[in-house]
């Protein structure tokens, strides 16, 4: 967390470190009056920064799937008493939003944040099902009860299609080892729990390392194909196009190397078409200081456009 720019939040300890706050925040240069997007409120630790920019003639919309993530961040919004209105939704639904906010559809913002991935809320309660260390159920739904969950996604989908969605989704090199085992276990008993996931592939693989658990990329692999994590950012990355006003700024903080190519490219295509500017020709990633206090933050990289146009600065 970087010190001068965390908003002040009472006497409760966050329950999300924002990554790379001081760098979005520079990035995203938010002015008094302006309007911003923050695409994944998550805690609202970025959100609250940016709002405390905004000023009391600036708006701050934010969207994130996840409900309990909304109200933590409207509580956290709350506290800084500048405008914003926050909405539970898919940020590939974002001209809905702007249009519930009273914004124009085309070139209404001057910033938008899109920090991808899970919060720490939803990685730690074991009753979300995302976490491989503790048991829980096979849930890993962003948005709570909507869609299928991890078990029922597990029941009905193929032996084939799993394969893909390990190979392309986890990167995983045991992809095929990994379905056949998860197939043979389903057909003696429905899975549901993230410790009957966990043990097949452990059961498979032998331990890389000390940090990286067996099951991470199987995991990463069912979470990214539940949520269709990778449809929704390729949609939205292209629909920024409209919505950003030339001279806005866009901050994606990624995790992984499926996001990160995704991000890369939509904007290099973008960049060659005059449509942005590559503002960090290079991922920005955090130094040893914020991954010693904010493991989580070791993965992160940030890339940051600007959109082209008459105000282009
Ligand atoms: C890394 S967290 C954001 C943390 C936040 N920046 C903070 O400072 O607390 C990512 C959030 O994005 C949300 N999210 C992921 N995909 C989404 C999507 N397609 N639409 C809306 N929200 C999404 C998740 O539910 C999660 O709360």
């Amino acid at each position: 967390m970087s010190g001068s720019l965390e908003p002040q939040l009472g006497t409760q300890p966050p329950a999300h470190t924002p990554v790379l706050l001081e760098e979005v925040i520079g990035r995203l240069a938010p002015r008094p009056g302006e309007v911003h997007l923050d695409a994944t409120l998550g805690a609202g630790g970025h959100a609250a920064a940016l709002l405390a920019r905004l000023g009391p003639s600036g708006l701050l919309v934010g969207i994130d799937r996840d409900r309990e993530a909304v109200e933590l961040a409207r509580t956290r919004l709350e506290a800084v008493a500048f405008p914003f209105r926050v909405f539970q939704g898919v940020y590939s639904q974002l001209a809905g939003f702007m249009k519930l906010s009273g914004l124009p559809q085309e070139g209404a913002l001057d910033g938008a944040l899109f920090d991808l991935g899970l919060s720490s809320l939803q990685l730690d309660r074991p009753e979300r099902g995302f976490s491989f260390l503790r048991d829980g159920p096979l849930d890993m739904r962003m948005s709570r009860g909507e869609g299928p969950s991890a078990a029922e996604y597990l029941e009905g989908v193929s032996l084939e299609e799993l394969e893909r969605v390990l190979r392309e989704y986890g990167e995983e090199p045991a992809a095929s080892r990994i379905a056949r085992a998860i197939d043979r276990a389903r057909r003696k008993a429905k899975l549901e729990t993230t410790g009957q996931l966990a043990s097949i592939v452990e059961g498979l693989l032998p331990r890389r390392g000390k940090r990286t658990h067996p099951a991470t990329r199987t995991f990463q692999a069912i979470r990214i194909a539940v949520n269709k994590e990778l449809e929704h950012l390729r949609l939205a990355l292209r629909d920024l196009d409209r919505r950003v006003k030339p001279g806005g700024r866009v901050v994606v903080l990624s995790y992984h190397s499926l996001e990160d190519r995704i991000v890369k490219e939509t904007f290099r295509e973008r960049a060659r078409q005059g449509i942005w500017r590559v503002a960090v020709p290079d991922p920005l990633v955090p130094g040893p200081d914020e991954t010693r206090r904010n493991p989580r933050s070791r993965s992160a990289k940030l890339r940051s456009v600007v959109r082209l146009g008459a105000r282009e600065p």
